[in-house]
């Protein structure tokens, strides 16, 4: 196992380019099981995540080939429709194959995700769309198992929870709906920039989507889709991740490449709240941090509101802003784990329900400290970075899931950062 150790206090300056969205690949690479002939993937990441998503579809009996940051499927026939525990549970993103399996084989076996550190992730949502589209679903022995005999018809869904719109439940629905007769509907959709890749993925391969990018989205079945090739959008998440990074140490400046700024819209408006200093361009953002941070009040919200997926970041630059922030965390209320990693390193934060009163400090002390998930441990190299001393982050393997070799791109801004073996 690797940890990750930083000596803090060193300004950030130069430029970073963004890989390909872990977000969109994902399902776009489930995707790929819909459709006859095979497909081309470019710009996508080298992640974990993504060695995850080729081995369920191999066992699945789709032929996988990766290249440098591309891959090619091809779902021919003698597809299989098991999905087995051992992936399932390791990636909750391998339940995008239920939809295509559905759909191109009439049924489907898909191991229940299982449980997760930022919260209680149901997929009743997923499971409410796939049987409007006249799915019969049972769940024996860990296992979704559905069946579609006459195949799927179309349907008005919504898809609203208790939290709002669902991100993979609009995909996995989306993606069914596709080769069901009829036009269906799904209302209270999710609008995340991903679900537009995919559905622009989709129509590429012959689909006929409307609507997506808004809470109403219309897919017009057909009889079949055929390979295509299709670039991913850049990680969103990513860029912000870095965007924050340039904005915690005084004297910073950094330039996020190959990023789309309107997909970070919620993010910078609370840095230009803080006082950062943000210039845009069509694919690429400057971030320059000159003076005293302010205190900012956040909110996570489904897209466009700001993403649950930057909280932690975004807490660990309040952690050295001057006076009192709150964050609210309204997609996964109990997402702040990292929290206490965070006091570890000197950091005032109190937890309230589901909202973080971030007094802040002046410094903080670098110290060992555990990442629990993905975007946890992002924050915790974040405030590394800030810290006075040396920071252990230990657990990275969280961290590669979703972000293609940070260190080395963060060394490259002029950070003091590296990767070693564990003791
Ligand atoms: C996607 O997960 C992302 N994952 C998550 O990113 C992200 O945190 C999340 O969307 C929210 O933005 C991928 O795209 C692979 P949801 P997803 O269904 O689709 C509740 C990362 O760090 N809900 O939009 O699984 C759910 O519990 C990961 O990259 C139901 O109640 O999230 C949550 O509170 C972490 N029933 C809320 O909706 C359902 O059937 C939003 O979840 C489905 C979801």
């Amino acid at each position: 196992m690797d940890k990750i150790v930083i000596k803090g206090g060193k300004k950030l300056k130069g430029e970073v380019t963004i890989s390909g969205a872990k977000n969109a690949v994902l399902p776009i690479m489930a995707a790929a099981l819909l459709a006859e002939g095979t497909s081309r993937i470019e710009g996508i990441p080298s992640l974990q995540d993504v060695g995850t998503m080729v081995k369920l579809l191999r066992v699945l009996g789709a032929k996988v080939n990766l290249f440098d940051h591309a891959v090619e499927i091809n779902a021919g026939n003698g597809l299989k429709s098991i999905a087995p525990y051992h992936l399932v549970s390791t990636m909750r993103a391998s339940v995008c194959v239920l939809g295509p399996l559905l759909a191109r084989l009439g049924r489907a076996e898909v191991s229940l995700p299982g449980g997760c550190v930022i919260g209680s992730r149901p997929i009743d949502l997923h499971l409410k769309g796939l049987a409007s589209l006249g799915a019969e679903i049972t769940i024996e022995h860990g296992y979704v198992k559905a069946r579609a005999k006459k195949g799927l018809h179309r349907a008005d869904i919504y898809l609203g929870g208790s939290y709002g719109s669902s991100v993979l439940a609009t995909a996995n629905v989306m993606m069914a709906a596709v080769l069901a007769r009829g036009t269906t509907y799904i209302e209270n959709a999710a609008c995340e920039p991903e679900l537009v890749d995919l559905a622009d993925f989709l129509n590429k391969m012959g689909a006929r989507i409307n609507g997506h990018g808004s809470h109403l989205i219309q897919i017009e079945g057909v009889d079949k889709l055929m390979g295509t090739h299709h670039s991913i959008i850049p990680d969103r998440i990513e860029a912000g991740t870095f965007m924050v990074a340039g904005a915690m140490i005084r004297g910073s400046d950094v330039t996020v490449r190959n990023c789309n700024p309107e997909h970070n819209h919620a993010l910078l408006d609370k840095l230009k709240q803080a006082g950062v200093a943000v210039t845009k361009t069509a694919d690429s953002v400057r971030i320059r941090r000159n003076g005293l941070l302010k205190p900012v009040e956040v909110t996570t919200l489904p897209y466009p509101g700001f993403p649950t997926d930057l909280q932690a970041q975004i807490m660990a630059l309040a952690t050295v802003t001057p006076g009192i922030s709150v964050i609210t965390e309204k997609i996964y209320p109990d997402r702040f784990i990292h929290v206490s990693e965070l006091n570890r390193m000197g950091s005032k934060v109190f937890l309230e329900g589901s909202s973080a009163i971030v007094h802040g400090v002046k410094h903080l002390s670098g110290a060992p400290v555990m990442a629990s998930d993905l975007r946890a441990s992002a924050a915790l190299i974040l405030a590394g970075l800030a810290a006075e001393g040396k920071t252990e982050v230990h657990r990275v393997y969280h961290l590669d899931r979703g972000y293609e070799r940070i260190e080395e791109k963060l060394s490259a801004l002029g950070a003091s950062i590296g990767r070693e073996k564990e003791d």
